[in-house]
Order: C-alpha cells, then structure tokens, then sequence
C-alpha cells in the first residue's frame, strides 16, 4: 500500500534525496523559469519553506516522489471500481479552519468530506492539484486520509500548508508578541502626531487656546472615526495636558 509505505519508508525517501543547504539552493535555482515562482529573496523563500514536504516555490521533488512511491498503472490488475457521486451538498461556512484565513474561492470542507468518504477508503491518499486553501487537505486528515496538495499559487500553498500542518504555540506566541509591540508603537505614534496637528490647527484657525476646548474637540472629531480611537485619545489628552 501506498499509504504504508508513505509513513515507513519517510527517512528513506528523504534519505535518498541527500539534502543538504547546497542542495537545496541549487535545486530551488533549477526551478526559477517555471511559472509560479515567487519574487522574493532566496532566504525569505526557504525561511518559509520546510523541504522536501513543503516548498514556497515550485516543488522539484514532486517527481521524485511519484518515482519512489509510485506504480504505474495497469489496466490488467487495476481493479477500482466506484459509481459516480450524485448527491446534493449543501453547507454553511461556519468551520473553524476554514475561517481562518480569507481565500477567494474557498469550499468548507463538509462539502468536499462527502466525495472523499464515496471514492476512497481510510488510510488512502488524497491529491488535489489546485488545492487553494487547503480545504481537500483538512477534510482528509479528518478523515483519516493523507493529503497531497499542490497550487500554482504561493501564497495559496502557504495557507495550505499552515491549515493543515500543527502550530508551534510558543512560536506563534513569541512572533505575535513581536508583531503586537511594533503596532502598538506606531499606532501610538500616528495617534500623537493626529492629535497634536488638530489642536494646532484649532489654535491657529479658530484661536482656541483652552486645554479643556482641545479635549472635547478631540474627542468629537475622533469618536466620530472609532469609538475606540476617541477612547484612546481621551487618555492620551489627559495624559498629555
Ligand atoms: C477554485 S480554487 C480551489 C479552492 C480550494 N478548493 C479551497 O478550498 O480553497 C482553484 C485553485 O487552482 C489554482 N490553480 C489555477 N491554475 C493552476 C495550475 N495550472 N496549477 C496549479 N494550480 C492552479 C488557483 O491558484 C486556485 O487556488
């Protein structure tokens, strides 16, 4: 069985591979010319991908892997048999990963749970060539299947690969902090810059010169942007008056 062979034989697979960094970079230059490669830098590129399972360019060892895994088919034995699917589908778009991450034509995997269940059995493999988000991929692995996804596209494989492969918590955590601090630091920046020029066009236009007057023109002109913002400002007026 395929399947089996996917899970026992991984080290080998790899193994037969010999990557190294050098490899690795040489075998992402040979794909530059296909379509589909990502503008970026080579580090950016390969800070993203994770070799040979997951690629953020184009996958130079999709053929590898059919060669190692693969059997030609054959009229003679092939014995798969399975009616077509005819069944009406009707689902909501309430799943929790599948409202992770915006994608344009995404389908909840409900929807495409039905089609997995009718051709194949557990344990078999999934391959959606234009697997966009990656929903073939959660519906399998609910399943009990093992996916295979593939887009052109890198940002779609990259929501893919995330949308099914386990998170690093304290990763996240440790990014997300860093991401958070920068924000807050701008935010807060953009905000004093935004109250300082309205209280000067005021003294300047319209001569107010009365701290409590900025206060109050402060918040009516920001709450009526964002309730937050207005909150927000009110504490930086106090804080700075
Ligand atoms: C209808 S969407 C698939 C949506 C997917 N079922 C999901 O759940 O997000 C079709 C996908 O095919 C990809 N695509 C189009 N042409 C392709 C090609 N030649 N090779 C691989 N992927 C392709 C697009 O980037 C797009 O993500």
């Amino acid at each position: 069985m395929v399947q089996d062979k996917l899970i026992n034989e991984k080290d080998e697979f790899v193994g037969s591979l010999q990557l190294t960094p050098e490899k690795i970079r040489e075998d992402l230059e040979k794909m530059r010319d296909v379509e589909g490669f990502p503008i970026g830098d080579v580090e950016d590129i390969l800070e993203l991908s994770d070799p040979p399972y997951y690629t953020a360019y184009p996958n130079p060892y999709i053929k590898d892997f059919i060669e190692y895994y693969g059997t030609p088919y054959d009229e003679e034995t092939d014995d798969y048999e399975v009616e077509p699917f005819v069944e009406n589908e009707s689902h909501g778009r309430t799943d929790s990963v599948y409202n992770i991450h915006f994608y344009h034509t995404k389908v909840p995997p409900q929807a495409i749970s039905s089609y997995i269940k009718h051709y194949t059995e557990k344990g078999e493999l999934v391959l959606d060539f234009f697997a966009g988000s990656g929903m073939t991929g959660v519906a399998g692995l609910r399943l009990n299947r093992y996916p295979v996804l593939i887009d052109l596209s890198p940002f779609a494989s990259f929501i893919e690969y995330n949308n099914i492969n386990y998170l690093d918590s304290d990763k996240f955590k440790e990014f997300a902090y860093d991401i958070y601090i920068i924000l807050f630091t701008r935010i807060i920046l953009i905000y004093i810059v935004s109250m300082e020029l309205i209280i000067f066009k005021e003294t300047l236009l319209y001569g107010v010169k009365s701290k409590l007057a900025h206060f109050v023109i402060t918040i009516i002109y920001f709450s009526m942007l964002n309730l937050r913002r207005g909150i927000l400002l009110i504490v930086l007026t106090v804080i700075l008056n």
